[in-house]
């Protein structure tokens, strides 16, 4: 079954270098403008649940987890840098995402 894609947030509600969190379906998700480029991905951290969207992104693609500097790549979701506390170091979900009509969708 092909994948179904959801509204999530219009293309120029997002600069390049932010996130932003939204509900796709219900399902809390954060969407990354990398360079014009979006992506998105799970918005609460896979170590102990903080919510990642809203924050700026550094170097252009990377989030860094508020609670215990967990780093990830929001292109690839790859956690490049484990939690501080326990070194957890689960990578994020990420979502395939489409643009139609100046809107970003995000399929779960
Ligand atoms: S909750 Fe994100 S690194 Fe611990």
């Amino acid at each position: 079954m092909a994948a179904e894609y959801f509204d999530a947030i219009p293309t120029d509600f997002l600069d390049p270098g932010m996130t932003v969190s939204v509900e796709v379906d219900g399902f809390p998700v954060a969407v990354a403008n990398v360079d014009g480029e979006y992506y998105a991905f799970q918005n609460l951290c896979p170590h102990q649940g903080t919510k990642l969207g809203g924050r700026k992104l550094d170097e252009g693609c990377f989030i860094t987890c508020p609670m215990h500097a967990s780093r990830y790549d929001v292109r690839s979701g790859e956690c490049v840098r484990p939690s501080n506390e326990d070194n957890f170091d689960q990578d994020l979900m990420i979502f395939p995402v489409r643009i139609t009509d100046d809107v970003v969708q995000v399929a779960l």
